[in-house]
C-alpha cells in the first residue's frame, strides 16, 4: 500500500487542469451495456474506480479499451451475472443493474457492501425497478432481477436523505427501453445525472426534465452506439479550491465547469475567498484571513456532501466557530478523528460538526478512510507545521487522478512512498 508524505507550509501557486468527472463516467460506462454497438467516451479520468468498472464490463462480456482518457466499449455479446469479487470493491457498480435489466431482461448483482461513510442501502433502486415491473429477489448477498419487459410507470425516488443519484441513474437507464412512459418524481438533479441523460439521448433515448426533480422517459426499442465527452469533475475542482485557500496560495483551475460549483463557490466567497471566473477557468485565492461560516450539505444544487470533509479541514484553521451539518450521509465524519490528531478542535453534535478554528495544525501520521476524507487529510497536511503521513492512499487513487503529481506541479511538497 502507498502513503503520501506531505511537508506543510508551501502555498499552492500556478495552474491545474481539472480531470473528467468520476461520478459521471461511471454511470455512462454502465450505460454502454444498453447497446450492442460500439461507444467512445472521452475525458475519462484514469482512476481505480474507473478501472474496476471496466473490469466489470469485461467480465460481463464487453470488449473494452482505455487509452489517453478515451474508453472504447462494445457490449455486443454480454451476459447478466456480475462477480462478487469486483462488485464488492465499488458501490457504484450497482448502476449496471438497470442497463442489464433493460437489455437482457435479467441481472444478478452482488449487494454492495456498506462503507465507512455509512450504510449504503439500495432500497430506492429496487423499489423503482419493481415499479417498472421487475421481479426482485435477494439471495445469498445477490440481487436477482428479472423482467421480460419493463413497463413505463410513475416512480418516486425520494428517501429520508433526499433523492438518490445512482438510483435515478438506474431507473432512467432501465426506463429508456421500457414499454411506454416513465416519470421519475424526486429525481436527483446532479450534473452527473444530466450528463448521463445527454449520453442516453445521443443513443436515441427520449428523455426530458434531466437536471430537475421530475424526469420523463419514453421507452424506445433500440439504442445506438455513440461518442461522448464527460463533464469536468466538480469535486476535484472543489478540492483544489480548498487547497488554494488552506495553503494561502493562488490557483488557476482550467477545464472545469464553474456552473456546477455554485454552492461551493458561494460558501468560500462568504468565507472571504476571492474567486474570479472566466469561461471554464477560475482564479481563486485568499486576500486575507478567512472568516468562519455555517454550511449544510444537501442534494444538488446544495453544498455537496462530497465536499464536507475538505470544508472541515479548511475551517479547522480559520479563526472563529464554523459549523457544517451533514444531511446526506449523517455518519460521514471518519476524518474528524484524524484531523484532531493534527490538533483540530472539532465537536460532533449528532451529524453536525462544530469547528473551533485553531492557530495551526501539526503534522502527524494519519489514516485515510474514504475517498474524500483522505483528500481532506492531504489538504490539512499542506498547511500543518511539519510532516503529515497519509496512509492507505488507495482511497484517494479511487477518485483523484494523479493528485500528488498535480499538487507538486503547483508547489506542494508531497511524495508517494511504499508503506
Ligand atoms: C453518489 O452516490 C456519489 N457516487 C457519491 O459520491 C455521493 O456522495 C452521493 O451520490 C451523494 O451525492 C457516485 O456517483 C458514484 P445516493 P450514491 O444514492 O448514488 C440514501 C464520492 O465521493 N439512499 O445519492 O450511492 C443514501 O444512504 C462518492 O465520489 C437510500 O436511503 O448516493 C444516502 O444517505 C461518495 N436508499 C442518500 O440516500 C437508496 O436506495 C444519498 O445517496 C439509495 C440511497
Amino acid at each position: 500500500m502507498d502513503k503520501f508524505v506531505v511537508h506543510g507550509g508551501n502555498p499552492l501557486r500556478g495552474s491545474l487542469r481539472i480531470s473528467g468527472s468520476k461520478n459521471s463516467a461511471l454511470p455512462i460506462l454502465a450505460a454502454t451495456l444498453l447497446t450492442p454497438e460500439p461507444c467512445i467516451i472521452h475525458n475519462v479520468p484514469n482512476l481505480s474506480d474507473i478501472r474496476y468498472m471496466l473490469q466489470i464490463l469485461q467480465h460481463l462480456g464487453a470488449e473494452v479499451t482505455f487509452e489517453n482518457g478515451t474508453v472504447r466499449v462494445c457490449a455486443a455479446n454480454i451476459h447478466s451475472e456480475t462477480s462478487y469479487d469486483l462488485v464488492r470493491k465499488m458501490r457504484a457498480s450497482i448502476c449496471v443493474l438497470g442497463p442489464l435489466l433493460a437489455r437482457l431482461g435479467r441481472a444478478t448483482i452482488s449487494l454492495p457492501g456498506g462503507c465507512v461513510i455509512g450504510d449504503r442501502p439500495i432500497d430506492l433502486h429496487l423499489k423503482g425497478l419493481e415499479t417498472l415491473g421487475a421481479q426482485i429477489e435477494v439471495e445469498e448477498g445477490n440481487v436477482i432481477a428479472s423482467a421480460p419487459r419493463l413497463i413505463g410507470s410513475e416512480v418516486f425516488l425520494g428517501g429520508k436523505f433526499g433523492s438518490t443519484v445512482l438510483g435515478t441513474d438506474n431507473i432512467m437507464m432501465a426506463a429508456t427501453r421500457a414499454k411506454g412512459v416513465t416519470i421519475i418524481e424526486s429525481a436527483a438533479c446532479e450534473p452527473e445525472v444530466r450528463d448521463l441523460a445527454e449520453f442516453l439521448i445521443k443513443m436515441g433515448a427520449k428523455i426530458q426534465g434531466q437536471g430537475t426533480r421530475r424526469i420523463e422517459i419514453e421507452g424506445v426499442d433500440f439504442l445506438r452506439g455513440v461518442e461522448h465527452h464527460v463533464i469536468p469533475d466538480r469535486i476535484e475542482a472543489g478540492t483544489f479550491m480548498v487547497g488554494a485557500l488552506i495553503s494561502g496560495g493562488d490557483l488557476r483551475l482550467t477545464h472545469l465547469a464553474p456552473e456546477h460549483l455554485g454552492a461551493v463557490t458561494n460558501a468560500l466567497k462568504q468565507a472571504g475567498a476571492e474567486i474570479k471566473i472566466e469561461g471554464n477557468e477560475m482564479q481563486i485565492r485568499a486576500t486575507g484571513p478567512l472568516k468562519s461560516i455555517e454550511v449544510i450539505t444537501e442534494t444538488y444544487p446544495g453544498f455537496p456532501t462530497d465536499m464536507q470533509a475538505q470544508f472541515c479541514a479548511l475551517m479547522s484553521v480559520v479563526p472563529g466557530i464554523s459549523v457544517i451539518a451533514e444531511k446526506v450521509f449523517p455518519n460521514r465524519f471518519m476524518h474528524l478523528s484524524e484531523l484532531k490528531r493534527m490538533g483540530a478542535k472539532i465537536d460532533l453534535e449528532g451529524s453536525t460538526a462544530i469547528i473551533h478554528g485553531v492557530d495551526h495544525l501539526g503534522g502527524a501520521p494519519v489514516m485515510a478512510s474514504d475517498l474524500r476524507a483522505s483528500a481532506a487529510l492531504v489538504l490539512a497536511g499542506l498547511v500543518a507545521k511539519g510532516v503529515t503521513t497519509v496512509n492507505r492512499v488507495y482511497h484517494i487513487d479511487r477518485g483523484y487522478e494523479k493528485i500528488d503529481e498535480k499538487l507538486r506541479s503547483v508547489g506542494a511538497v508531497i511524495e508517494r512512498q511504499k508503506e
